[in-house]
């Protein structure tokens, strides 16, 4: 695929290396690209004409149709955060029980964020950086979360007068690090998730990016793989929601990068397209 100097110029932002590569179904070159996250990229900054122009999509599928939708239902045995602002949610997170995750963690990783930002991104579970700091995603994936997200102009450092359409607020499914960094249990998504459901009807984001198959698990109830989820946009209470990799998966798999990439692209144009419609009613 062919790739526009705009569409390159924001991948440089980013931190991707783009090279083209031969193929059989694609013999005029096919992009791969890979996020380093060991270098920080500039901040992406869109000229008036690229901010004219439409965000670079690579997967152009519509938007799946969203079905009217109940208040989410917490499952059996969850946390009950029903209408606590924020100070008491904290607290409620701080001093929760709920599960032996409680018996084990150093603290609690309540999540972090602009409490208005129009990005939501829910992750997994805390690992041993964060259970020791209580802050998420401060690890290498962190680092990358980080460099991906700088990479389309957004933060999860406020600043003095954040525009909250610039700022993420980050979450994770499970708010304690279960033990030598295991898979989160059904018992305990199950357990921890009203703090979730409590957390996004306080940021109340324009778009959701679930990362990985627990943020997917918990806020579609799929079990569908990440690679068959990602590539169109979801909803969530009628928040649009983009899957996507998880970045400790992308460490790993460094290949997928290019299709992470494409996902941030996707919901750069989903979010940008919904505030066009809204800004015209
Ligand atoms: N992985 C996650 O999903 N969340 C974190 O906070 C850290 C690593």
């Amino acid at each position: 695929m062919a790739w526009s100097e705009h569409q390159r110029s924001m991948l440089a932002a980013m931190g991707l290396r783009v090279w083209s590569m031969p193929t059989a179904s694609e013999p005029d070159g096919a992009v791969a690209a890979v996020l380093d996250e060991a270098t920080p990229p500039a901040p992406a900054t869109r000229s008036p004409a690229q901010a004219a122009a439409p965000a670079p999509v690579v997967s152009r599928r519509p938007m799946s149709a969203a079905p009217p939708q109940a208040a989410p239902v917490a499952a059996a045995g969850a946390v009950n955060a029903v209408g606590l602002d924020w100070p008491a949610l904290r607290e409620a997170v701080a001093s929760c029980t709920a599960c032996a995750l409680s018996s084990t963690r150093t603290q609690t990783v309540f999540g972090t964020g602009h409490p208005k930002a129009h990005w939501m991104i829910v992750g997994e579970a805390p690992g041993e950086a964060e259970d020791l700091s209580g802050e998420p995603f401060v690890g290498r994936s962190g680092q990358l979360l980080d460099n991906m997200l700088r990479a389309i102009g957004l933060s999860r450092h406020g600043g003095d007068m954040p525009d909250p359409a610039r700022q993420v607020f980050i979450a994770n499914t499970l708010k304690c690090r279960p033990p030598r960094n295991r898979n989160p249990l059904p018992d305990e998504l199950a357990r921890c998730e009203g703090f979730l459901i409590r957390q996004i009807e306080l940021v109340r984001p324009k778009i959701i990016l679930a990362m990985g198959s627990f943020a997917v698990q918990s806020l579609l109830r799929s079990s569908a793989p990440v690679g068959q989820l990602r590539g169109r946009a979801h909803s969530y209470q009628g928040v649009p929601l983009i899957v996507t990799y998880h970045p400790a998966y992308l460490l790993r798999q460094q290949s997928e990068k290019a299709r992470a990439w494409d996902d941030l692209c996707l919901a750069l144009d989903t979010v940008e397209a919904a505030s066009t419609t809204v800004a015209r009613d």
